[in-house]
């Protein structure tokens, strides 16, 4: 067993696998914010055995959690809910009574961008003065929101701002690496826990929390959530300075944000010498130092996170008194895939006024019903500017699209309702039933059999010998022989 004696205020990083531990230790957990990050966090707090209060103050979403219904698509969601709502989770709008209740106070409520590109904190920075209105004995309040560097101490100061004395609380950075669409298995099965505590009281309180994950106790249970194929576990805690915490984190999402771009942007050179960039991806991927993932060609990520935690890194960087250009090019190479995609329609289809387009996909991903900075979104509102018509399907995000894109879109119930009629059909988000279509059907019910796919989910000499004239990212463009010379003309010469 390797263990911390120490954290913090040194510039050690420890890394723990625990494996013997006391006898169960149910804490009393408050997470703040009942979104993405909060509820799955909740939920899973309560199955490894915590009890927790979820808060919100957005009335609605508390009504409905109450009711039993649950407001985001997550697999094992609705399951870990079910089995906790009532006895170990329970939901409020009461922060202040959450806190008193409470040994351990996550914040989980949203950071969006300001206009200029950094963090707004406002909503972190309320919750921090309500906590302190009602510590009433030892409290670590824990960011669990993406937050810049410097957060945890300002957090500190607002809260002794407030009245509160020193040492009856700490602050704690444990940011928060799930994924949406695999949010549950990723915060059960996570590559890792960091836990940036500046003292050892702090940081011993987060070791419990995450215990029946780190002493490997949580998956021997029969009742546990089934492992990921690629999961490790347990996984290693790493202790570090609260600083360090924050910075972990955007860190890591501003290099999985440049490996997408380093691929677009490899893709897109393909595209103009006739390579293969899944072939490519195959080669460099390969390297044990680079490894396949995040190599994923297509329209541009999106999301609630990498967009504006790119411009936060980017701002706090530049606060420091670092320009972080990188990331600039980064943020660059992302919106230019969006405009490439957008030509590559337009040189398969000459004009686009009037056209119907089928599209298939509106999250910003599979997996997820969320379409903030959704590029299958950003993509849709495009060509809705130039006029065409479009027939979009998604299985989990059209109630949240239907608010943001207006009437002019017929939302539909199946692949093969949006490919109906339509002078060309859009692969938008990489929904795993996207890459198993019926071609025969999707032939039939096409137009004009033309399939323009920004996730490379098929291959492109199956799609020619079915009869379809099909694009790609970083891949040549295929048809059926009779019209290959046209449809393999190389994008470089399409663009506009
Ligand atoms: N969504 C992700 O995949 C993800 C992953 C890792 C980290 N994060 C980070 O986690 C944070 C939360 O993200 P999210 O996607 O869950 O956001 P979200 O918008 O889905 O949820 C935020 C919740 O906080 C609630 N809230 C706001 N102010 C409140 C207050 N004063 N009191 C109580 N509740 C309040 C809102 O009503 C909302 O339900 C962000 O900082 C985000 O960057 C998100």
């Amino acid at each position: 067993m390797i263990r911390a004696t120490s954290a913090g205020k040194t510039d050690k990083v420890i890394v723990e696998f625990v494996l013997a531990r006391q006898p169960e230790q149910r804490m009393h957990i408050a997470v703040v914010g009942s979104g993405y990050v909060g509820l799955v966090a909740g939920a899973c707090f309560a199955d490894l055995g915590h009890e927790v209060i979820l808060v919100d103050n957005d009335e609605q979403k508390l009504a409905a959690l109450k009711a039993g219904q649950v407001p985001i698509h997550e697999n094992f969601l609705p399951e870990l809910l079910g089995r906790h709502r009532g006895s170990r989770l329970e939901f409020s709008g009461d922060l202040q009574k959450a806190v008193r209740a409470s040994e351990a106070i996550f914040i989980a409520v949203g950071t969006p961008p300001t206009e200029q590109g950094e963090a707004d904190l406002s909503y972190v920075e309320s919750v921090a003065r309500s906590i302190s209105g009602a510590i009433n004995g030892y409290k670590v309040v824990i960011e669990k929101s993406t937050v810049p560097v410097y957060t945890s101490d300002w957090i500190r100061k607002i809260i002794l701002r407030n009245a509160a004395p020193p040492d009856s609380f700490d602050v704690a950075s444990n940011p928060e690496f799930l994924r949406e669409g695999s949010a549950v298995t990723d915060f059960l099965y996570p590559d890792r826990i960091v836990v940036g505590a500046d003292s050892e009281r702090c940081a011993s309180l987060l070791r419990e929390i995450y215990a029946p994950l780190s002493d490997g106790s949580y998956y021997q249970r029969p009742d546990a959530i089934p492992k990921p194929d690629r999961a490790r576990i347990p996984p290693p805690l790493i202790v570090t300075s609260a600083k360090s915490a924050e910075l972990i984190k955007h860190a890591s999402n501003a290099f999985l944000a440049m490996k997408i771009s380093f691929i677009n942007a490899v893709a897109s050179i393909c595209e103009s010498v006739g390579a293969n960039v899944q072939q490519v991806v195959q080669g460099i991927g390969s390297d044990s130092r680079i490894g396949p993932r995040f190599l994923n060609p297509g329209i541009g990520y999106g999301g609630s996170c990498f967009p504006k935690d790119l411009s936060a890194f980017r701002a706090v960087a530049r606060e420091c008194g670092y320009e972080f250009r990188l990331l600039d090019e980064v943020m660059r190479i992302n919106e230019e895939q969006r405009h490439r995609f957008l030509r590559k329609v337009r040189s398969a289809l000459w004009t686009l006024r009037g056209k119907r387009i089928g599209i298939l996909g509106l999250a910003f991903k599979g997996g997820t019903d969320d379409i903030r900075e959704s590029p299958a979104v950003l993509l849709a509102q495009s060509l809705l500017q130039e006029g065409c018509q479009i027939a979009a399907y998604d299985p989990a995000a059209m109630g949240r699209a239907r608010e943001i894109l207006n009437s002019n879109v017929d939302f539909v119930n199946s692949a093969y309702e949006a490919a109906a009629g339509a002078d060309a059909l859009l692969i938008l988000t990489e929904w795993e039933e996207f890459g198993g279509l019926d071609l025969k059907r999707l032939y039939k019910e096409l137009k004009y059999p033309i399939v323009i796919d920004g996730r490379n989910l098929y291959d492109p000499e199956i799609m020619a010998q079915r009869g379809f004239t099909y694009y790609s990212v970083g891949r040549q463009a295929s048809a059926p022989e009779t019209q290959n010379a046209a449809a393999a003309t190389p994008a470089r010469k399409l663009k506009r």
